[in-house]
């Protein structure tokens, strides 16, 4: 089965977030179900340097008034098509912020451009290469479904939501600019609160939605998580499932981990404590007998930084640490540097996103914080059980679903693996940060939850299955509707 990916993000080569965890993870996940899948991204700086050392597979004389090339590029196993359009792609800054930290102008542009040359590509534009079916991530590629059925191409397409607060709303306006007909300003199609919204145009033409964890498959029915799409989502209710993401056990795995001073895994857990005498002197922390806690994350609301800000006193009135490492909202960075200036020593917070440090913090801490208010899935979570920190997360989507509660029951059957919080308030973190300062003194418990959060499995191939699913039904409803 042959399945063309579009995505605006892919681990190695450009990642802000999750997305590009699991758009890297996932064609190696599904290649051993016999499922080849070649990745479509933007032409990035990054991308591009490497692209350029291989011929051009084709050109696209007009992708809505721009010329662009396509190139091959194959990367630690991942085959890439890339989307060579400098105009739109090759200029500084991240995929979608200029270096300022500003939307780039034209994202409407450069996004529906990666939509429609994917859309062509699946409808046999590529001489030699034709996918049996397309799988789109998030608002950035959800104008594919859009143009393809635009085209009447009936290749089917899987989209995935990863996070409903990103929506890619415009101004109808733009329409015509994106070669769109009118029609589709209408509430059954693109239409949004008198703008267009690209997501929902990808989730009214997607054959079917998978979204990141199946709590938040329920979650955004709701007007509570919904972000204004809960009733057109409740409209695709017959298409929508959960598949909770996987992690990449090669890429995280504490036995072997190029970032780490020192490995470890199960039997050599002790090794762990050398990385956290090493993390507290690179960020000029007291050393200490109490737990180190962490935070790896974009800075931002969703993400409960402010909370987090607001209670960490609480870890250093129990002899702990926190480290924060992130970048997102600037209010947020500021009122977290805040905190760290009242308890010198004590908490440091790094305002940028780095992999290696990000690698070497799991490594070394006791505990990793994240305390959002929504959470599609959550891979941090995941990371840190597998490197032995015991999570503090907040009853939410995916991290409900991932976490065992360290409760009475839970701690008898041997099987918590963390604390959560609800409701999702700075009280409830607070308590949180309390029982996992109580745990952390007794330490023939936390060395079982951190076994437990250790055991538990969380590589791709579950997951991998059920997608393998998803595109094995489709592709045979749409060969009984042509035979
Ligand atoms: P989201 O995609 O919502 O940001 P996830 O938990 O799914 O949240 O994924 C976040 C990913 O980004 C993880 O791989 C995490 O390690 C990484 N990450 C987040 N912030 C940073 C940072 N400042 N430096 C390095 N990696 C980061
Ligand atoms: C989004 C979500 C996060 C999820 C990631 C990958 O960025 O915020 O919860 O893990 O996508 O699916």
């Amino acid at each position: 089965l042959h399945v063309l990916a579009v995505t605006s993000e892919i681990y190695p080569l450009v990642k802000t977030g999750g997305l590009a965890d699991v758009t890297g993870a996932l064609p190696k996940a599904l290649a051993t179900f016999g499922i080849e899948t070649h990745t479509l991204i933007p032409g990035y700086p990054s991308i591009l340097a490497l692209a350029r050392l291989h011929p051009p597979l084709m050109e696209f004389d007009d992708l809505l008034g721009e010329k662009a090339t396509l190139r091959h590029l194959e990367i630690d196993g991942i085959s890439l098509f890339v989307l060579d359009a400098p105009d739109l792609y090759d200029r500084p800054g991240g995929p979608y912020v200029d270096e300022n930290g500003y939307d780039h102008h034209d994202n409407w542009k450069r996004f529906a451009v990666l939509s429609l040359a994917g859309a062509e590509i699946a409808a046999g534009a590529l001489p030699g290469w034709r996918p049996d079916l397309v799988h789109t991530h998030d608002w950035q590629s959800a104008l594919t479904s859009v143009y393809l059925r635009q085209m009447g191409s009936p290749v089917p397409v899987v989209l995935t939501i990863h996070n409903l607060a990103f929506q890619g709303q415009y101004s109808s306006d733009l329409l015509p600019l994106i070669g769109l007909p009118p029609e589709v300003f209408s509430v059954d199609s693109m239409e949004y609160f008198g703008d267009i919204s690209y997501l929902k145009g990808g989730l009214m033409t997607a054959d079917h939605i998978t979204v990141v964890s199946p709590t938040y498959a329920r979650e955004i029915l709701s007007p509570t998580f919904g972000m204004g799409l809960d009733g057109v989502l409740n409209t695709r209710i017959d298409r929508l499932q959960g598949i909770v993401n996987g992690i990449d056990n090669e890429v995280w795995n504490p036995s072997t981990d190029p970032y780490l001073p020192f490995r470890f895994d199960m039997k050599t857990l002790r090794n762990k404590k050398n990385n956290k005498a090493l993390l507290l002197e690179r960020f000029n922390l007291q050393p200490g007998d109490g737990p180190l806690f962490s935070a790896v994350t974009r800075v931002t609301w969703q993400k409960g930084m402010d909370m987090l800000a607001e209670v960490a006193d609480e870890i250093f009135y129990r002899g702990g640490r926190l480290i924060v490492l992130g970048q997102g909202d600037h209010a947020i960075e500021n009122a977290l540097k805040e905190t760290a200036a009242r308890f010198p020593g004590k908490m440091a917070v790094s305002v940028g996103y780095n992999e290696p440090t990000a690698h070497l913090i799991h490594g070394g801490s006791d505990s990793i914080i994240q305390p959002s208010r929504f959470e599609p899935c959550g891979l941090t979570q995941l990371y840190a059980m597998r490197y032995g920190c015991v999570p503090v997360v907040s009853r939410t989507g995916g991290l409900s679903e991932t976490i065992i509660d360290a409760n009475d029951a839970a701690l008898s059957a041997r099987a918590a693996t963390g604390f959560q919080f609800h409701p999702v308030r700075p009280e409830g973190l607070r308590q949180a940060l309390r029982r996992a300062a109580d745990a952390y003194e007794d330490k023939r418990k936390w060395a079982r939850l951190q076994l437990q959060a250790m055991r538990a499995d969380y590589s791709w191939d579950r997951s991998a299955e059920s997608y393998a699913e998803v595109y094995g039904r489709l592709t045979e409803q749409r060969f009984q509707a042509t035979h």
